[in-house]
């Protein structure tokens, strides 16, 4: 069994498995370097070859217990014909959706369009390099995907005004979201995925009173979708205010924690394993403060199945060397 699988399953303490949300990405310079020549994202994606190339980059360098496979979670509105498109220094922009064609859509549709990513799983669990690591998976969670395809570029500003207007337009578009997430997820899982992240990056967005329709009822049935084939989902509602309401509510195997919530509190409060928490910008200072604050987390989860990994993803601007700092540290503790 895998470190990662051993702190989920077995609610081991005493090891300490990291992987790092991004891990595949821009502060690489051999990643850097594939981007270059290859500027646009989604197509990149969809090159197997490649994708799995970045996939396994950091488990090069680093002695990383996961990889998680190069992808997107707008892959699933581009499986069903919506336009994505990645601006620099603006982030995703997309296209209308047109729910009437949508609607027709098949599983055979989707999966046709989307298909590199199952063999890039295929390719990543197969390869030498993630013996004995575990290959992790993942969608967007309903929410965070609704978000985009209705808001059609990231809220980093607030909802567009009018987005809860149109109340049937958000209810038809979550029960598509979620038909084709259960497909996403099985043929990842039928490739070889053996754990499922659900990243729900826009929880924090949200008012209590949308929570049951828009994140709790959703996204249970999700969790309980993986867990019915026998693989662990982690999730991570990024932000979210009430950790402890949510793990009650949507039951993940494992909760995947950001940097603005008190470490200490959830050790308290939440008796599943957890994942994650520390700010990814202390990977911007220096081995002093770094060390500081991995021993932080460390510590307050001594006696708690813990996977390490950020609050958020790495940042672009993180220096290779603290990486591999970092991984040394939380292995040697
Ligand atoms: O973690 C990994 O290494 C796996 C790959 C991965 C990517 N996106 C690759 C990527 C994962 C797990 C994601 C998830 C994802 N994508 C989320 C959830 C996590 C989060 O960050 O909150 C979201 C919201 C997206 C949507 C998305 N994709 C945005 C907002 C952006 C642009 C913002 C940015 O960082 O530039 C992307 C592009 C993207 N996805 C890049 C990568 C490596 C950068 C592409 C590039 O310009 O090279």
């Amino acid at each position: 069994m895998s470190p990662i699988e051993e702190v989920i399953l077995n609610k081991r303490t005493n090891i300490n498995p990291i992987w790092i949300m991004r891990q595949a990405g821009r502060y690489l310079p051999e990643f850097r370097e594939i981007r270059k020549i290859n500027p646009n994202f989604i197509e990149l994606c969809l090159n197997e070859k490649l994708s799995t190339e970045i996939t396994l980059q950091p488990l090069i360098r680093f002695d990383l217990d996961a990889a998680i496979i190069f992808s997107d979670i707008l892959m699933l509105p581009y499986g069903l014909n919506q336009k994505v498109e990645f601006k620099k220094g603006i982030g995703p922009i997309l296209g209308d959706l047109n729910l009437e064609n949508v609607l027709k859509l098949t599983e055979n549709d989707f999966v046709e369009k989307v298909k590199p990513v199952y063999n890039l799983i295929n390719l990543v669990k197969n390869s030498e390099i993630t013996k004995n690591k575990s290959t992790i998976g993942f969608v967007g969670a309903p929410w965070t995907l609704l978000v985009y395809m209705i808001n059609k570029e990231s809220p980093k500003s607030g909802l567009k005004k009018n987005f809860f207007e149109n109340k049937s337009l958000a209810k038809k578009t979550l029960a598509i979201i979620e038909k084709f997430l259960k497909i996403h997820i099985k043929h990842q899982i039928k490739n070889g995925a053996q754990i499922i992240q659900i990243f729900d990056s826009w929880a924090g967005l949200l008012d209590e009173k949308y929570l049951e329709n828009y994140i709790y009822e959703p996204t249970s049935n999700l969790v309980e979708y993986v867990k019915s084939l026998n693989v662990p989902v982690i999730c991570f509602p990024r932000n979210i205010k009430d950790y402890k309401s949510y793990c009650n509510i949507v039951s993940p195997s494992v909760i995947c924690i950001d940097y603005n919530i008190d470490p200490k509190e959830i050790s308290k409060n939440i008796n599943i394993p957890v994942q994650g928490g520390m700010d990814p910008k202390i990977l911007l200072s220096d081995k002093e403060n770094l060390k500081r604050e991995v021993k932080k987390y460390l510590d307050i989860f001594f006696d708690h199945p813990y996977i390490f990994n950020l609050g958020h993803g790495i940042l672009p601007k993180t220096d290779p060397q603290m990486m591999d700092y970092l991984v040394k540290m939380v292995k040697d503790y």
